[in-house]
């Protein structure tokens, strides 16, 4: 496997704070770099989560929601057309469009493991917490007949404890993400399912 490790821990230009990409430039960048419409599907999930969270968890704007939405709908931009180089190269793509350095620093933060980087504000914790976990549970959600209807928490815990279900999602990593935050396992998984099941990939 390639060495995805970023080698630094400042991203971006202090100066380009506040300067954000709108939605549809987002999108645009998503539709450019991202063919796969499943992953297109995660990166608006979870940056779905991430702005509900920054509204109703942090009670930020609008306009401060929207970097945490930005942040993760451009977290895995690259990770299709260019595996080896994930997230370097989304991230020299946003400095290079002068882009707020918060939110190129969370999309460096969201596999610490992997990329070196190790989530310090609220956003960037954020961000790590929910990609694994909300990738499983909508895994787990395509499984069953009625989709997220009638799933709850304790069903995810299960599958969470049956190895052989989404092998390819590091549990580890799962609750060490958790564990950076005041918030229990459970919590999380109740909150994404109550607001994941509403993104679809037109949304
Ligand atoms: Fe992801």
């Amino acid at each position: 496997m390639a060495n995805l490790q970023l080698g630094r821990t400042q991203f971006g230009d202090p100066i380009n704070a506040g300067n954000l990409l709108s939605e549809a430039e987002a999108l645009q960048l998503l539709e450019d770099w991202v063919p796969n419409e499943r992953l297109r599907l995660h990166m608006k999930q979870v940056a779905k989560l991430m702005k509900t969270w920054a509204l109703q968890q942090e009670g930020l704007s609008e306009t401060a929601a929207h970097s945490w939405w930005l942040a993760g709908v451009l977290h895995d931009a690259d990770w299709e057309k260019y595996p080896d180089e994930h997230c370097r190269r989304i991230i020299e793509e946003l400095e290079m469009r002068q882009i707020d350095p918060a939110v190129i620093r969370t999309i460096a933060c969201h596999g610490p493991r992997h990329f070196g980087v190790e989530p310090e504000t609220t956003m960037e914790k954020m961000i790590y917490v929910f990609d694994e976990l909300s990738g499983f549970i909508h895994a787990a959600a395509l499984i069953r007949p009625t989709r997220y209807e009638g799933m709850d928490v304790k069903s995810v815990l299960k599958k969470l404890k049956t190895p052989s279900f989404a092998a390819q999602v590091n549990r580890e990593e799962i609750q060490d993400a958790v564990s950076r935050t005041t918030l229990t396992l459970e919590e999380v998984i109740t909150f994404i399912l109550n607001n994941q099941p509403e993104v679809s990939i037109s949304a």
